[in-house]
């Protein structure tokens, strides 16, 4: 057996998928170069029959970013298939992923049939699949919960037809760590042919046990982990991408395996997700929140003060946090932003965006004069958020304190300035009603947060909101370093977004 472990990441899919979660094409796009940088080994892209929009996702991954294998996920049903394997056939590497439920719960209310039509769908969704492409990967979904004879029968089947990866799914977050390494153990023990394929687990965290169920599969001889970053998914979520790499690392001599993983990409990336998905990643979060590497205890601080190893048992650097050593400020030209956007994965090469980019960087370096790396991930990941769409924001006005708020705003429509005023019970509420005020439009704000992206004072403040109008839902962003203008310019992205799909919508009506 191999002793090198796949690293599966599944962000833009099951990670996508988690309400709220959901990214653009061109985040989705940033995304996957990215997890290409941090070198994972396969990036499941999306679920291309669910929509038009991730059909295109994923294809657009396919076709433009090199490296780990690229899998799309299907049903199974040919028409899944079909249009799985034709979002990933132009990827260097393309995977189709199918699954079925496979426990007698599902069996029998989700799929309404018996346990031989279920192993059948299973079997010519995989010889459906191998048609078309020789790297297949089967899920008996909720095997978990599955019977084991029958889970037998569906493993044993799809890899006669042609599976060359069995991922073991712990759908509902169910299983302990000890069950998760007896079913592996089992299944290697009992499924003919299990030698020749890769067997890869998927551990939801329902229970919060889904890194431990992961390794314990891996020490029983799971070769593949499907996980994600920030452990971003359905409900409470997948397992933790940064988890299994850095435990699979940090304990390597527990469990004896390699991974391909470029390490000190995490922080860049859990960054990188936490603002496009706008979850936030809690401080004592491991590995990536804020306090994983800080010491608040003098007896701690102290001890890593005399030597790092008496209460660090991860070299910060090597996950990627390191004193920035770099700053740009007003005085930095363009060839330094160039250089260092392109060094913090953000390569800009049409000079016209590079002047847009450069613009926005002076405005943004005159009111902080130091520019940190942060600073220009933030710029980067809300390019163009602010500005794109109907109304952009020219100038607000905001009043606030022990009086009752107010605001005022004047926008840009096509050339058009438009003025609206509004007051509120806080700050944030007179701005979106100036907004509104403005723009004949009325939305109703479902959900606002708004973090500090660095430290300081003079820290960008990034600010998401989820905004409904006339049925539709969307999700703005906005940054600035004044908390209120990135407030208002989230509820202005949103409003531009709502406009789109509204648009949209009509010509797909014609
Ligand atoms: O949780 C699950 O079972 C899944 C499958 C599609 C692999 O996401
Ligand atoms: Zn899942």
């Amino acid at each position: 057996m191999t002793d090198r472990v796949l690293i599966f990441d599944t962000t833009l899919r099951d990670g996508e998928q988690s309400p709220g979660a959901s990214m653009d094409r061109d985040q989705k796009l940033t995304l996957a170069k990215q997890l290409a940088r941090l070198r994972v080994d396969v990036i499941e892209a999306g679920f291309p029959i669910s929509s038009p929009g991730d059909f295109d996702a994923v294809k657009e991954i396919a076709e433009t970013v090199h490296g780990p294998i690229i899998a799309g996920l299907a049903r199974a049903r040919e028409a899944d298939i079909d249009a799985a394997w034709r979002a990933v056939q132009n990827a260097g590497r393309p995977r189709v992923h199918t699954f079925v439920g496979t426990s007698d719960i599902h069996v029998k209310y989700q799929l309404r049939k018996t346990h031989e039509e279920v192993l059948r769908m299973a079997v010519e969704a995989v010889e459906c699949a191998k048609a078309r492409c020789a790297d297949v990967e089967f899920s008996p979904m909720d095997a978990t919960r599955t019977d084991r004879q029958y889970l037998v029968d569906v493993v044993t089947g799809t890899i006669a037809a042609g599976a060359t990866t069995v991922n073991i799914p712990d759908t509902v977050g169910y299983a302990t760590p000890w069950e998760m390494l007896d079913l592996i153990t089992f299944l290697r023990e009992n499924v003919p042919g299990m030698d020749g394929i890769i067997i890869s687990v998927h551990c939801h965290d329902d229970l919060g046990l889904s890194t431990a169920n992961s390794l314990a599969a891996v020490r029983a001889g799971a070769r593949q982990v499907e996980c994600a970053v920030n452990g971003l998914g359905e409900r409470a979520g997948n397992a933790s991408l940064e988890e299994i790499v850095m435990a699979l690392r940090t304990r390597k001599d527990s469990f004896g395996v390699e991974v391909g993983t470029e390490t000190a990409e995490l922080m860049r990336t859990s960054r990188m997700v936490s603002s496009f998905s706008g979850f936030l990643v809690a401080p004592n979060k491991a590995i990536v929140g804020d306090n994983a590497f800080s010491h608040e205890s003098g007896i701690h601080a102290d001890g890593v003060i005399k030597e790092r190893t008496t209460f660090e048992i991860m070299d910060p650097q090597d996950v990627g946090i390191s004193e920035s050593a770099i700053t740009l400020g007003p005085r930095s030209g363009r060839a330094a932003l160039k250089k260092r956007l392109e060094d913090l994965g953000y390569p800009v090469e049409e000079p016209a965006k590079l002047d847009s980019i450069y613009e926005r960087f002076l405005a943004l370096a005159d009111r902080k004069k130091q520019v940190h790396d942060e600073d220009l991930a933030t710029l980067m990941q809300l390019d163009g958020a602010a500005s794109a769409g109907t109304y952009r924001i020219e100038s607000l006005h905001v009043a606030a304190g022990t009086t009752q708020p107010t605001a005022s705003v004047t926008l840009d429509c096509d050339g058009e300035r438009l003025q609206g005023s509004g007051v509120g019970n806080g700050p944030v509420e007179a701005i979106c009603s100036a907004i509104d005020a403005a723009t004949g439009l009325n939305g109703t704000l479902e959900d606002f947060s708004v973090h500090a992206v660095t430290r300081g004072r003079d820290a960008i403040a990034q600010a998401r909101i989820r905004l409904v109008m006339e049925g539709r839902e969307a999700i703005g962003r906005g940054a600035d370093v004044d908390t209120m203008l990135a407030s208002a310019k989230a509820y202005l992205n949103g409003v531009n977004k709502l406009i789109v799909a509204e648009r949209k919508a009509r010509v797909d009506e014609l």
